[in-house]
């Protein structure tokens, strides 16, 4: 993949005064009260924001929050993120419900003061944001003399507020910059993992079961040993002859399953065991039984005891671990401790010097609730981006801020763009 020029190499100089679009993912969840109940990828922004606050840029922030059809939806409105970018930034923030492309919205950006920040309402309140229609891309690229890419969660979407922004910026002149959570994802989920401290592990779970199985594909011959979990590894148990009773099977990639493990050999470790269930629900009762003996009425929902003390065992000696996807339905108590162990036996390796790389989505989740966060090298705000990105997928919220000597010569001046990413 082609390199990023990252905004930490831009000098204070090349900020002040200068309106900077900030393409973010404030795509949040929000509580009954409408509040935001995990702002983690709002704290994850942070960084980049106060730099740009502190040398005096003016600051332009667009999102996008669930799928509205193109028109307003109250309930996807941004509004519940901006008091608590007022209270982290301890400054002003506006919020602007006008319309871009309208004088109204132009005029509010051009009267902004050097460190003010603005957040734009949700983006895909407009009709065209996630086909990167031209227009829209037009009227936000005007609202900004640099485009910084700060979104790594919606950097697998092409749409008006990153790729096309940004690209008419650079057409005008600008730069298009990567962010530092741009930035530091992908540090950690490309790079990092170009050269991995050996063994390196990889555990993979989750229902995606296609998306993960073309994970594995790129993984796998980079890995010294595959843990599989989740509803995915039902699809290898048939590939093996077994029954999965009323389990979740992907029919159709059971031979790919197949082809997988004669590729993969001794690296593959499928659950020996599993935790099964006649009904998936929190007041469930299970039984953990070995793989071979699920029951035609069973569903498999979790990994078992004698599978979590063999891949905890596996993850100790681990100086390299990427975990994308949980081992079973960890939302309901019945199901949860196959993940929360590999959670717990992640943070383990990596208080004895792993570098331990969480990829996103249901996984950061169980990482938060087995408490380690602060335990792993790196968590992803990235769901489908993350794993875009790890299966060698090239994300077009990245391509666009690269190269940028291409489109602007002004970069010369004491700016290089480097790799943030290698060559996948
Ligand atoms: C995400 O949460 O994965 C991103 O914000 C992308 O959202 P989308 O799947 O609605 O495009």
């Amino acid at each position: 993949m082609d390199s990023v020029l990252p905004l930490s190499d831009l000098p204070d100089s090349r900020l002040r005064g200068q309106r900077a679009l900030v393409s973010v993912d404030y795509n949040v969840p929000l509580n009954s009260e409408g509040e935001v109940s995990d702002a983690s990828r709002i704290t994850a922004t942070l960084p980049t924001l106060r730099r740009l606050v502190a040398a005096g840029a003016r600051v332009v922030l667009v999102s996008h929050m669930g799928r509205p059809d193109g028109s307003p939806d109250p309930s996807l409105s941004l509004g519940p993120v901006v008091p608590i970018l007022r209270e982290e930034l301890g400054v002003e923030v506006g919020f602007a419900t006008e319309r871009p492309g309208s004088p109204e919205l132009s005029q509010r950006i051009e009267s902004l003061e050097d460190g003010e920040v603005v957040l734009l309402e949700n983006i895909r309140f407009q009709p065209g944001e996630t086909e990167n229609d031209a227009e829209l891309a037009e009227s936000l690229g005007g609202l900004g003399d640099l485009f910084v890419g700060e979104a790594f969660g919606a950097a697998h979407r092409a749409q008006s507020s990153n790729v096309g922004a940004a690209r008419i910026i650079r057409e005008r002149g600008g730069l298009a910059v990567a962010g530092t959570l741009m930035e530091t994802e992908l540090r950690f989920l490309s790079d990092a993992l170009e050269h991995p401290s050996r063994p390196f592990v990889a555990v993979m779970g989750g229902a995606k079961i296609s998306g993960k199985i073309e994970l594995i594909d790129a993984i796998l011959p980079r890995v010294d040993r595959l843990l599989v979990g989740g509803a995915m590894a039902n699809t290898f148990f048939r590939a093996l002859g077994l029954e999965t009773g009323a389990s979740l099977v992907e029919v159709d990639r059971i031979d790919l399953a197949q082809e997988l493990m004669d590729r993969a050999g001794d690296k593959l470790l499928l659950p020996v065991d599993v935790v099964v269930a006649t009904e998936i629900d929190a007041s469930a009762s299970t039984r953990s039984v070995d793989r071979s003996e699920v029951e035609e009425s069973d569903r498999i929902a979790d990994i078992g005891p004698r599978t979590r003390s063999i891949f905890s065992r596996v993850l100790e000696d681990a100086r390299t671990v990427l975990w994308n996807g949980p081992m079973g339905v960890f939302e309901m108590t019945p199901f949860a401790e196959g993940t929360m162990q590999v959670a717990k036996s992640i943070a383990e390796a990596n208080d004895h010097g792993a570098l331990t790389i969480v990829g996103g989505g249901d996984s950061a989740a169980a990482v938060a609730d087995a408490r380690v966060l602060d335990r792993m090298s790196h968590v992803s705000t990235g769901g489908g981006a993350s794993l875009d990105l790890l299966s060698g997928k090239s994300l077009p919220g990245v391509d666009a801020l690269s190269p940028a000597a291409e489109v602007d010569g002004s970069v010369d001046e004491g700016v290089e763009s480097h790799g943030t990413q290698g060559d996948r």
